[in-house]
């Protein structure tokens, strides 16, 4: 999209390449109030540093292309950011979750052609496969924004009178090398053998088009001052040196007009040509804050939310959230986002998934065998936030059966039946009186506030990890205390056996709590068999893992199994929702589970 190296630019209109010393400094004192409206200028996802509590958390994942139905890569965001919104729900906090569907452009014509159908068609039934898949995931957003809704054209139509207005757009021609798939023009020196475009391994085709151009390299001192300012506003932190040099190397005014791609938002000031498909969807970020009842309009949008909290992507459209973006609103004179975090990429054999390359795994079929609390865990667990992770179905049973059914499910279903047959499923004792003088409390108080820090900073793999570890200390503690023998000896020894259970069902209904964002349906599961109601899991906040939730004289549910191990559909006949029985020779070792 930026002008390419030996690319051609040639000025009809206002053209404008640099600004006066005195109008960047109003520039820059203007974006300096804007930054600070709502939020401290300290870019962080902390509740607690917030300026006003009562702010919504407003995070977004990309709006995902049509041109194919949804993979395993654009499910990693959503499901990262479903995560997050949920424990941020849990602070407390009101949230707007906004996803959606990219539908304009080139890349989605060719598509719905190749399929014989009309471009309208063909985006209501892909758009339609992204609202299937987020349920069958348990992704729950609050908007759903396509790209092709009046709302948003009506709000990107205005978004470009403002920053026409404001002298920031003019015509000029373009020569250079265009990639379809990344919809981008793109520098020759990054490009492969045969002028192949790195992502997609496919060649750019060459194009000469009369455009609307962004003057972008008005807002580089701009930009580089809002970035020294506010480091955080890239995460993870090793991403800002990236976007740093981009802009240090200079920004070339880009293109955001297309006079050959009828599929798009008409220019408000041309009809002949349509809005380019990057500075329409950016927008879906905004639009979908207007609500469907009123006159959609760009003020009343920003005043529903605007700016956002966070934008969640991947590191390949990093330059359009954390250069573009930033300078289109700067130029209509509203709010940046707090910060931008640009996430890894899921590889098959080293090689980012993607419809392109086709090598991608089936998200649906993923969560029909083994279910989506499975398949949330193992990406957010096994992929550290920010790096790439590379998919393989044996550490993808390895883990789920080590982690869910055998630490977490099995120390619930045996203390369950211990408690059972020991107690008739009745605690005999509040939790805080059980746990007096023992070192465990303690060691899950420090997980429980570690997880929520993760959680926080973003780290969702370490907070997977701090919750897991409360499982295997609970283990640790059982296997240690022996209560089933304690039972056997009667009189205070079997007494001491019944707080052990009360000890570690406490700790079970903390894990609940604390693992719901990543696994909303286990969390459930777990809370139930300790003898609450849905009402009770759904009203359940985060300052419920503090230590002594559970009293004496709480019943407990059957044990049942949890979660079911992935090589046994034998749970299925207790109501479990087990996964479909995986091939004999495709599985690992069984894992050795725990006898109570
Ligand atoms: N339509 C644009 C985004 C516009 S946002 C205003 C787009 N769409 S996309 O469908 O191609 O990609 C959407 C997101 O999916 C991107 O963040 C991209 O990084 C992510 N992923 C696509 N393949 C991926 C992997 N293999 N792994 C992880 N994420 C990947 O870009």
């Amino acid at each position: 999209m930026a002008a390419a190296a030996g690319a051609r630019i040639n000025c009809f209109l206002n053209p404008i390449n640099s600004l006066n010393s005195k109008a960047t400094t109003r520039l820059t004192t203007h974006l300096t109030f804007r930054l600070s409206r709502r939020r401290p200028p300290m870019f962080c996802t902390c509740a607690s540093t917030s300026a006003a509590a009562d702010d919504p958390f407003v995070l977004t994942t990309p709006l995902y292309y049509v041109n194919a139905p949804p993979h395993l890569g654009s499910a990693y965001t959503t499901i990262a950011a479903d995560a997050i919104a949920r424990f941020q729900r849990l602070l407390g906090k009101k949230v707007i979750f906004i996803t959606g569907t990219d539908e304009h452009g080139e890349k989605i014509a060719t598509a719905a052609a190749a399929s014989n159908s009309s471009p309208a068609q063909h985006c209501d039934l892909i758009s339609q496969s992204y609202i299937s898949l987020w349920k069958h995931l348990d992704i729950a957003y609050d908007k759903f924004i396509r790209t092709t809704d009046p709302k948003h054209e009506a709000i990107v139509k205005e978004f470009y009178s403002r920053v026409l207005a404001n002298g920031d757009i003019y015509r000029a021609d373009y020569e250079g090398l265009y990639c379809i798939n990344c919809e981008e023009y793109k520098d020759e020196k990054e490009l492969l053998d045969n002028n192949c475009c790195p992502t997609h391994l496919k060649p750019c085709v060459a194009r000469k088009e009369d455009n609307f151009f962004f003057a972008l390299s008005k807002y580089q001192k701009p930009l580089e001052e809002t970035l020294a300012k506010n480091p955080n506003f890239v995460q993870p932190s090793y991403r800002l040196n990236e976007v740093q040099s981009w802009i240090k190397s200079g920004l070339r005014d880009f293109s955001i007009s297309r006079a050959l791609v009828d599929w798009g938002i008409p220019v408000p000031n041309d009809s002949k040509q349509t809005i380019y498909v990057w500075f329409d969807a950016l927008l879906g970020y905004i639009s979908a804050l207007s609500e469907d009842t009123e006159q959609p309009n760009l003020e009343r949008a920003v005043s529903s939310g605007w700016p956002a909290s966070l934008h969640l992507i991947g590191k390949d459209i990093l330059r359009f959230h954390a250069v573009y973006w930033p300078a289109m609103l700067m130029s209509a004179g509203l709010g940046l986002p707090n910060m931008v975090f640009g996430h890894g990429f899921l590889t098959k054999d080293g090689m980012k998934m993607g419809k392109s390359l086709g090598n991608t795994v089936e998200p649906n079929e993923l969560v029909h065998r083994f279910g989506s609390d499975a398949v949330r865990y193992f990406f957010l667990r096994e992929v550290e936030f920010g790096s790439d992770g590379d998919y393989s179905e044996d550490r993808f049973i390895n883990i789920v059966n080590a982690h869910l059914a055998n630490s977490i499910g099995n120390l619930l279903n045996r203390t369950l039946g211990l408690l059972k047959k020991n107690c008739q499923s009745t605690l005999v004792i509040d939790s805080s009186i059980a746990a007096e003088g023992t070192t465990f409390k303690d060691t899950v108080e420090k997980l429980v506030e570690k997880a929520r820090v993760d959680y926080e900073s973003l780290s969702l793999s370490s907070a997977c990890e701090a919750v897991l570890e409360i499982s295997n200390a609970g283990n640790s503690y059982m296997d240690g205390r022996a209560p089933w023998s304690l039972f056997k000896q009667g009189g205070a020894a079997s007494e001491a056996a019944a707080k052990d259970l009360v000890i570690i069902l406490e700790a079970m209904r903390i894990i609940a709590i604390a693992l719901s964002p990543v696994a909303p349906r286990l969390s459930w599961r777990i809370y139930g068999q300790l003898g609450y109601s849905r009402d009770q899991f759904d009203a359940a906040t985060w300052t419920d893992t503090t230590w002594g939730g559970l009293k004496s004289g709480q019943v407990m549910a059957q044990p049942k199994p949890i979660f079911a191990r992935i090589e046994s559909q034998t749970e299925e006949e207790n109501g479990v929702e087990a996964p479909k029985k995986v091939k004999k020779n495709k599985l690992p070792q069984p894992q050795q589970v725990v006898e109570a």
